[in-house]
């Protein structure tokens, strides 16, 4: 990328397009029990405003989350929550719902979607168990069906 290439960051409008969207996600995860109940503090005003910085810095913006928390370490810091595929999904479904709201263009709207997928995925620390475990306990039943 070449330095008079806009980032994302400005494609988006900046700062105000990413206080719309954690706002917006923050909204969803307000009307969400069973997210909700993740969250250790009881204003959700500090955690809207760390996952905005982060995007903010993510995507070529300032890098005040850098100065307020460090290196981000987002695995290890998700690490206390225990954050399945439902728990994923819940997760993908608000901030979905957040970024349509905003009325991207639509090429731009696809380049979050991507990251807020991949991202999320590598977020999940709870699985049902081993895979293989799963793989062979599913031919076992099989067999015990026959
Ligand atoms: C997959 C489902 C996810 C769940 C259930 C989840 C839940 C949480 C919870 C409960 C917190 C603690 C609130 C706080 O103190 O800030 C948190 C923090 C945070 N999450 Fe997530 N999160 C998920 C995915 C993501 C993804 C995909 C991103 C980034 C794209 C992200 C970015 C952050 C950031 C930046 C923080 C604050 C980290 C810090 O500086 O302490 N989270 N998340």
């Amino acid at each position: 990328m070449t330095s008079t290439e806009p980032t994302v960051y400005e494609q988006v409008g900046g700062e105000p397009f990413f206080i719309s969207l954690t706002a917006a996600f923050y909204r969803g995860v307000e009307s969400d029990p069973v997210m909700r109940a993740l969250y250790p503090e009881g204003d959700l005003a500090p955690a809207e405003l760390r996952l905005r910085l982060f995007l903010e810095q993510y995507w070529g913006g300032p890098t005040t989350y850098h100065e307020m928390r460090g290196h981000p370490k987002l695995r290890l810091r998700h690490f206390p929550f225990p954050i399945d595929a439902e728990m994923r999904n819940r997760w993908l479904t608000h901030m979905g719902a957040a970024l349509s709201e905003q009325h991207l263009p639509q090429e731009l709207e696809d380049t979050l979607w991507r990251y807020f997928t991949m991202a999320a995925i590598s977020m999940e620390n709870v699985t049902e168990g081993d895979p293989m475990e799963r793989a062979f306990s599913q031919t076992v039943s099989d067999e015990e069906k026959q």
